[in-house]
């Protein structure tokens, strides 16, 4: 998180001092059960997805409805970046239109920090709404407040992180969020889509079954096929049989362990349908509390 002359940034969980993410935590979970405030009438907020997104672009837009704000969403498709216009150059033309806020989703990492200090002083506030493979922060927020509102405390709470961590800002963010509350946070995968340096945040397992052993809560991560080379990607049966969280597999972790999954997650790849939909998952639970987390963000950077 970073404030220039008035605006205020949501880049990462990395650089979020441990006030504001309890308060994004809070904040959120008040929205969960109280009828929202319209904090944000006459606030518009822009949505600049050049990734391809399901759960977080929706969120965001709900989000921004359900506090008054009016969304744009930019068709990135057939917008002037295929004329070659830079993401700055459309925030600074979009802001001369009146956009306060920009959420961004952009699979070049680091993008967003380079693009708000050649915004300079007159940055409008910038949202990450993952960025590359390096964060995710309000997937890790969600995350967080989806294990906070199942266990209460999460001192010691024992988290397994699980598949292509190499690629995933999703870990990352996760990884943060989670060892802030004091959660003991593991990462397995196969040693292709382990990352080269280690998570903040997170141990290095040796195996799934290293991983799964106590493990409280269980999150598998989608092999992320669009950031490899062609050929890249493993066999997804071969995948599966090695990776895949069954409901055999589950039984080595906790007796009464959850699932987690980010989204969008693939059946019979990295997690069979009877996990996925079992009464441990936890998987839609994390796409609901996304309004609320969302909503908490759009306030939190418009200063309200
Ligand atoms: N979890 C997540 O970011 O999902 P989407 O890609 O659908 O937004």
């Amino acid at each position: 998180m970073t404030i220039d002359a008035g605006s205020r940034h949501l880049l990462g969980l990395a650089d979020l001092d441990d006030a504001s993410f309890y308060h994004l935590l809070d904040r959120a979970d008040a929205f969960v059960d109280t009828p929202p405030p319209p904090s944000l009438t006459g606030h518009t907020i822009a949505n600049l997805f050049f990734e391809s997104s399901t759960r977080t672009h929706a969120s965001f837009e709900l989000a921004a409805a359900r506090l008054g704000a009016y969304a744009l969403t930019l068709d990135i498709a057939r917008s002037s970046t295929h004329k070659g216009e830079s993401l700055v150059d459309t925030v600074r033309s979009l802001q001369a239109m009146g956009v306060d806020t920009f959420v961004i989703r952009h699979h070049g990492d680091g993008i967003l920090r380079t693009a708000l200090a050649e915004l300079g002083d007159r940055a409008p506030s910038l949202v990450n709404a993952g960025e590359g493979r390096s964060e995710h922060p309000t997937q890790g927020l969600i995350d967080a407040l989806t294990l906070r509102r199942r266990f209460g405390a999460c001192e010691g709470l024992r988290v397994a992180i699980v598949g292509d961590i190499a690629h995933s800002r999703v870990a990352r963010s996760a990884a943060i969020a989670l060892s802030r509350l004091g959660a003991d946070v593991s990462v397995a995968g196969p040693a292709s889509l382990l990352p080269d340096a280690p998570l903040k945040g997170a141990r290095m397992a040796t195996t799934f079954d290293d991983a799964l052993a106590g493990a409280q809560v269980v999150m598998m991560l989608r092999v992320q096929r669009e950031r490899m080379a062609a050929g890249g990607a493993p066999d997804d049966a071969a995948y599966h049989a090695e990776w895949g969280l069954t409901r055999e597999r589950l039984a080595h972790a906790d007796k009464d362990a959850v699932v987690m999954h980010p989204g969008p997650f693939n059946r019979g790849v990295e997690i069979a349908s009877e996990v996925a939909d079992g009464p441990n998952s936890l998987i839609l639970e994390q796409v609901a509390l996304g309004v609320p987390v969302r909503m908490a963000v759009l306030e939190w950077v418009a200063g309200r």
